[in-house]
């Protein structure tokens, strides 16, 4: 048996659509339940549904053979894992962005305030072009932090944009595009090589969201998939 950790939120379900595509058709009532392990011995796998910032931390344990989550993920943990595909779909970008008006403002001098959900992302980034900043961690609804006056940038996904512009927020640039990733827990790929490279090779075949797995949603029922 594989044991395989989705991400609950937007990502699962063009993820379970791409395995079902790939043959691990998985029971449809895992969209909806409250359950978080799926046994399914049929094809041989075990889906667990996990946070998306938890999955990493299965895999890299091995309590999961496999899992599926966004590379903003993987970027923010570094963890020990081993990332052999990009599964395509589950397109966005990490972002700096400001009030509009405000997003040229020539602050280097002193500390800027970033607020953000990716503090590790966030740090090396400013770092780099020796901006001293101050992070504020938050660990939802980041735009509102600019609007507030709690920060002076923030960092945090952008996908449609409809956030950004709906709290007069602009781009200031972007720090990385992220796609939905198959890890694999490096123990496992060698334990049950077979089993693993399979399901690579299957996923592979299937190809990428842009073949229509992962119809564009508006924003407002992506924002409500991911609650
Ligand atoms: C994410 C992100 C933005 C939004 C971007 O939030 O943090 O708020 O999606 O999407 P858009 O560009 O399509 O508008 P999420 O819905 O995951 O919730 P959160 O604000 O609680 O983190």
């Amino acid at each position: 048996m594989l044991t395989i950790a989705l991400s609950k939120g937007k990502l699962l379900d063009p993820t379970l659509e791409v395995f079902r595509r790939a043959g691990y058709a998985s029971p449809s009532v895992m969209r909806d339940s409250r359950k978080l392990v799926f046994p399914c011995p049929e094809i041989g796998v075990t889906f667990l549904i996990v946070r998306p910032t938890d999955v990493p931390t299965y895999v890299e344990y091995g309590a999961a053979d496999v899992g599926i989550c966004g590379k903003d993920v993987l970027l923010e943990q570094d963890s020990d894992v081993y990332e052999p595909l990009d599964l395509g779909f589950g397109a966005c970008k990490i972002a700096v962005a400001a009030l509009r008006g405000q997003g040229s403002r020539n602050r280097l001098s002193s500390k800027i305030r970033v607020a953000t959900k990716y503090p590790n992302i966030t740090e090396q980034y400013f770092n780099q072009r020796g901006v001293p900043v101050e992070l504020i961690k938050l660990y939802g609804s980041i735009e509102l932090a600019p609007l507030v006056g709690l920060a002076d940038r923030i960092v945090d996904l952008v996908e449609t944009g409809s956030t950004l512009k709906a709290h007069d927020l602009v781009e200031v640039e972007v720090i990385a595009r992220s796609t939905a990733r198959l890890i694999v827990n490096r123990a496992s790929l060698k334990l049950k090589h077979a089993t693993v490279t399979e399901l690579i090779h299957k996923l592979r075949a299937v190809g990428p969201a842009k073949r229509g797995i992962a119809p564009r949603r508006s924003s407002q029922t992506a924002k409500r998939a991911r609650k």
